[in-house]
């Protein structure tokens, strides 16, 4: 029987989402890769333990983490009745939809049809009486946003939610969401852009909308999907994402992206971090970051993640070689 750490709320750090009572590990674990039914059972369980004993209190899924689609809620629920069920109001559980999940016009984009029915769904495949946080899981430019949105206010007048999430909206759509999720007295909780060292665009807008209108930010792939660790370094090892060629593509790994890759891997050097620490500690180096969003396909690399937390301190000279690094000049 698992029996969780009782260190677990020791060290790790959790900060407020926006102007919300929610408070989030700076580093939660999501679930799109290696929590599947092709996946090992046994491993994807060892690191959802290990993560929650380093109070890793937040796990991140959506109807179609897989493959195949659902299996990744299919895994959880298991793992959840088998050992997180005494800690499940310790727990920060959420799911999206708004991605393709079955086939025909109903399964997909942003209706209310899809959004309800698509979360009755992942209720069942997890077991669970309602999700701690709802997303939308991105913009959908033919449906009303209001539909969308008043999807997600019943979702939590329903008690299948306690929270709202968007993400991939731009910041003139998350300003809209926020204005109309307010309006029906369900404040948006929280916002899943990507952003990493290689993505950064939230800064362009969306960051300084979520500041002023108290949304939080979990930030997924803080990692770029693995990129920016110490994996890449000598080649693709055959069992990582990019040999896998789908969402991590092989001809995106060019002699350039390596060349900033072992650049960082330097300064990280330096900083006494690994390249994935460095990683982790830059998206939180921003205090309108709430969490990184991190995947593993290994408990060490939960450990890792984590392991950023003690160093989350940049110096402007850093910072500037960073910048350099990633405009294509190789200033460390
Ligand atoms: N809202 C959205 O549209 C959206 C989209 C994508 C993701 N997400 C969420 O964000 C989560 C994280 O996304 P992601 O998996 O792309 O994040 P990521 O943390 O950028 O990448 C995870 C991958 O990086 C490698 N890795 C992780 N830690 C490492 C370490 N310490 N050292 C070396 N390599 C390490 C592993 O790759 P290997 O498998 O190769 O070992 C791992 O699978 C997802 O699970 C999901 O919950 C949301």
């Amino acid at each position: 029987m698992y029996v969780a750490d009782d260190k677990r709320y020791d060290s790790m750090q959790y900060r407020r989402s926006g102007r919300s009572g929610i408070q989030l590990p700076a580093v939660s674990l999501g679930l799109w890769h290696n929590f599947g039914g092709v996946d090992n059972f046994e491993n994807s369980r060892a690191m959802l333990r290990r993560a929650f004993d380093l109070g890793i209190t937040h796990f991140d899924l959506a109807n179609n983490y897989g493959p195949p689609y659902g299996s990744a809620e299919e895994t959880f629920g298991q793992i959840l009745k088998k050992d997180f069920l005494p800690y499940r109001d310790e727990l920060i559980i959420s799911t999206k939809a708004g991605w393709d999940m079955w086939p025909g016009p109903y399964g997909n984009l942003g209706s209310r049809k899809n959004l309800l029915a698509s979360l009755d769904q992942s209720l069942k495949r997890m077991g669970l009486k309602y999700v701690d946080i709802f997303y939308h899981h991105r913009p959908d430019p033919d449906t009303p946003m209001e539909e969308s949105m008043g999807a997600l206010d019943t979702a939590v007048r329903s008690g299948r939610a306690l929270y709202a999430g968007i993400s991939a909206y731009n910041a003139k759509q998350t300003s809209e969401a926020v204005k109309i999720l307010r309006d029906l007295g369900t404040p948006l909780l929280i916002h899943q852009p990507k952003y990493s060292m290689f993505v950064r665009d939230p800064e362009q807008g969306l960051l300084d909308v979520l500041e002023k209108e108290g949304v939080g930010s979990i930030v997924f792939s803080p990692l770029a999907q693995g990129l920016l660790s110490d994996r890449y370094l000598k080649g693709i090892p055959s069992d990582s994402r990019a040999a896998r060629d789908f969402f991590l593509k092989k001809k995106d790994i060019g002699e350039d992206k390596l060349a900033k890759i072992r650049a960082l891997n330097e300064i990280a050097g330096q900083r006494g971090q690994t390249l994935a620490e460095m990683a982790v500690a830059w998206v939180l180096r921003d205090p309108r970051i709430t969490s990184a969003l991190v995947g593993t396909s290994r408990v060490s690399q939960v450990d890792d993640n984590v392991a950023a937390l003690k160093n989350l301190k940049f110096s402007a000279e850093e910072l500037r070689k960073i910048d350099g690094i990633l405009a294509g000049k190789q200033t460390n």
